[in-house]
């Protein structure tokens, strides 16, 4: 089971960082595994804590990926500040480390959880924003003609059932994909 967040973490002198982490479950546990380099990875080597932001603005996602990474955090009494957008969040404590040359692998303890808004149900297009995201942060490594498939379907969600938020999104990921074949996949 993978979880699609936004991950907070901070440096030893308290800069924030952000990024879009699949957090994968394991027991009662999560791991985290950022390829190298990673930001996150340097920072969570010195400062063993991070925030899982959980968010339905997709934008976030997408702008991550798209050099928009100044989203608003609040302090959580924690080390790690939280997003501001997040309908709740997991304080994680680092609790061992195994090492990679790839990809190495932090097993987080959950120490809090917390809500602050409610959840809406789920919403086709940001599950297509998720999946695009994810496509565009691959191009060089996918054949064109995949990923030309697979916006055409994922495109089908957005037309039919996306709000302002998504269609910014799903825009931001689109330029990015049309600016790496330089017109459409
Ligand atoms: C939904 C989603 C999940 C991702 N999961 C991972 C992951 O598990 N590991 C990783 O290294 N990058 C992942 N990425 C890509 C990172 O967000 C991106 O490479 C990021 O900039 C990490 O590098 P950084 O820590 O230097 O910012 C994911 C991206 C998306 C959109």
């Amino acid at each position: 089971m993978i979880r699609e967040t936004i991950v907070t973490t901070v440096d030893l002198a308290g800069a924030v960082h952000i990024a879009p982490l699949g957090l994968i479950g394991e027991g009662d546990g999560w791991i985290i595994a950022p390829f190298k380099p990673s930001k996150t990875l340097d920072n969570l080597r010195e400062v063993p804590h991070a925030v899982a932001s959980h968010v339905d603005d997709v934008r976030i996602f997408a702008g991550c990926l798209t050099g928009r990474r100044d989203w608003p955090v609040v302090a959580t009494g924690g080390p790690v500040p939280r997003l501001a957008a997040a309908l709740s969040h997991w304080e994680l404590d680092v609790e061992s480390v195994v090492d990679d040359e790839q990809r190495p692998r932090f097993r987080m303890r959950c120490a809090r959880v917390a809500a602050h808004a409610p959840a809406s149900g789920y919403n086709r297009a940001e599950a297509a924003v998720i999946e695009l995201a994810i496509l565009s942060s691959r191009l060089a490594m996918l054949p064109r003609e995949k990923v030309r498939r697979e916006t055409e379907y994922l495109a089908i969600a957005v037309e039919k059932t996306a709000g302002p938020r998504e269609s910014e999104a799903w825009n931001w990921l689109m330029q990015k994909v049309r600016a790496f074949y330089g017109g459409e996949p």
